[in-house]
C-alpha cells in the first residue's frame, strides 16, 4: 500500500480536480461536494485520459421520467475527453452501460493534506 498526495485541503475546493502522478499512472482527485473521489486517469474504452474531461451532468431517460430525457447528476459526471464515454465520479459507474465500471481509490484527509491511498 502507498499513499499520494494530492495537496492541502485549501487547494482543492469543492468543483475542484487535480491529476497526480503515482507508480501505478496518474489518478484525478475530485472533490465533489466536499467529498474526495479518485479514479484512475485512463479510460476503460481506449485509455483516453479520462480525469481531464469535462465535468458536469447527463441526460437520463427512465421509467420514472416516462422515457422523457432529464439533466441529472449535476456535478457528478465527467466526460471522457476521447469519445465521449461517461462516468460517475462518486460511483465509478458508467453512464449507460450496467457492466462498466471505472476503479475507485479510497483517500483520506490527514492534517489539511489529501491522500490518495493505492
Ligand atoms: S478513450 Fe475514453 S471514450 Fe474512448
Amino acid at each position: 500500500m502507498a499513499e499520494y498526495s494530492a495537496g492541502k485541503l485549501d487547494e482543492l475546493p469543492a468543483g475542484s480536480r487535480r491529476i497526480i502522478k503515482t507508480d501505478r499512472g496518474e489518478i484525478g482527485v475530485f472533490n465533489i461536494n466536499g467529498r474526495f473521489y479518485a479514479l484512475p486517469n485512463r479510460c476503460p474504452h481506449q485509455g483516453g485520459p479520462l480525469c481531464a474531461g469535462k465535468v458536469g451532468g447527463t441526460l437520463l431517460a427512465t421509467a420514472e421520467s416516462n422515457w422523457e430525457p432529464r439533466w441529472v447528476q449535476e456535478g457528478e459526471v465527467i466526460a471522457c475527453p476521447w469519445h465521449g464515454m461517461e462516468f460517475n465520479i462518486t460511483t465509478g459507474q458508467c453512464v449507460g452501460r450496467r457492466r462498466v465500471r471505472i476503479r475507485q481509490f479510497p483517500v483520506r484527509v490527514v492534517d489539511g493534506e489529501v491522500w490518495v491511498i493505492l
